[in-house]
């Protein structure tokens, strides 16, 4: 009997290392410890020993017994723990730092927007804000732009109903018939919000969204963004105008690129001049000259609105679109592209 147990428990010691599910340890578990299994036919054999040698192999039966047991209950755990683990999929090492997200990035606007700010920063700008939702005479008329300048047209602004409109934008100028409200149509009111705030003299650019009556297509937005610069001193002159948009122009476009002046017309400056650029080095848009911005020597009749002595004091101002930069920058060829937030778009820029 004794060489019986030592075999169940050899058995049991050997087979249960090989088990590893539930089912064939359950049925292992029957041919061993079940009513037909091979310790419990063994037990049966107690009838026939010798009544003297009954408490040593009842002993030994207990041992054998209790051995068996601790195999199936680690076998158990084993099996448990196997099942634990393919229900939390792989390994995870908590300690382990999170996996990078993909990292986001900056909208090619903003990107072209900051750009452009950090290069007049440099060179002493400061930025200056003013509201989208102006006055028609912020938007118009202290920037000297006649009652019937076709810009005033409401084919072309978008004006707001008083009623609609907030409220808390000062009205300024003597007429009350001109307390209109617009959507702003250019960031050029800011030149007039900054120079009534402060003295001359003054070096502000003013990145912003702007809003035109406009149908939607390749090149025209009814929503865009511009980015406006003024600089009040004494003595100012076209020079001094040329200087600085050639060294804008150059830190953004690269040393390749040429630049001419190109008289033009606007209510606000005299004389006018749309900025040309043409460079060898900007893809498909190589060596063809391309309009860029409008710009200009502060008209005294804007100075006068804004009670500033023209005698004394002389500026310049610019205006550019910041989509039409990031177009030329990038070789894009259509507006919409910045709206649509189509990640195969953006992700070119992050
Ligand atoms: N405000 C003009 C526009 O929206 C751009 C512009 C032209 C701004 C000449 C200026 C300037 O400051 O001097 O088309």
């Amino acid at each position: 009997m004794k060489e019986q147990l030592e075999e169940i428990l050899a058995e049991v010691q050997k087979s249960v290392g090989e088990i590893h599910l539930r089912p064939a340890f359950e049925s292992f578990k029957a041919t061993i410890s079940g009513p037909k299994g091979k310790l419990t036919e063994a037990m049966k054999g107690m009838r026939d020993v010798p009544k003297e040698a009954k408490p040593a192999i009842g002993k030994l039966i207990n041992e054998t017994k209790q051995a068996i047991e601790e195999h199936y209950e680690n076998t158990l755990s084993r099996i448990e723990q196997a099942e634990m683990a393919a229900r939390l999929g792989p390994a995870i090492d908590p300690t382990l730092p999170a996996p990078d997200r993909a990292p986001g990035g900056l909208h090619p606007l903003t990107q072209t927007r900051r750009r452009v700010v950090d290069i007049f920063r440099k060179i002493g700008f400061t930025v200056a804000e003013s509201p989208e939702l102006e006055t028609e005479w912020f938007c118009f008329d202290a920037l000297n732009t006649p009652d019937d300048h076709p810009a005033r047209d409401a084919q072309d602004t978008l004006f707001l109903n008083k009623e609609t409109a907030v409220t808390n934008v000062s009205r300024h100028g003597d007429d009350p018939s001109k307390e209109a409200y617009v959507l702003r149509t250019h960031t050029s009111s800011v030149q007039i919000r900054t120079m009534l705030a402060e003295e001359p003299p003054l070096r502000i650019v003013a990145p912003g969204r702007v809003f035109r009556r406009d149908t939607v297509d390749a090149t025209h937005s009814a929503n865009f963004h511009q980015f406006e610069g003024l600089y009040i001193d004494r003595n100012v002159s076209v020079v001094d105008l040329k200087a600085v948009l050639d060294h804008f122009v150059r830190e953004i476009f690269g040393d390749k690129v040429e630049t001419r002046l190109r008289p033009s017309f606007f209510p606000f400056t005299e004389p006018s001049f749309e900025m040309d650029i043409r460079s060898a080095n900007l893809g498909k848009l190589s060596n063809k000259w391309m309009e860029i911005m409008g710009c200009g020597i502060v008209d005294p009749e804007v100075l006068k609105a804004v009670g500033i002595d023209s005698e004394v004091w002389s500026g310049y101002a610019f205006g550019m679109g910041i989509e039409r930069i990031a177009m030329i920058q990038h070789g894009i060829d259509d507006i919409r592209h910045f709206y649509q937030n189509d990640l195969r778009f953006l992700k070119q820029f992050a």
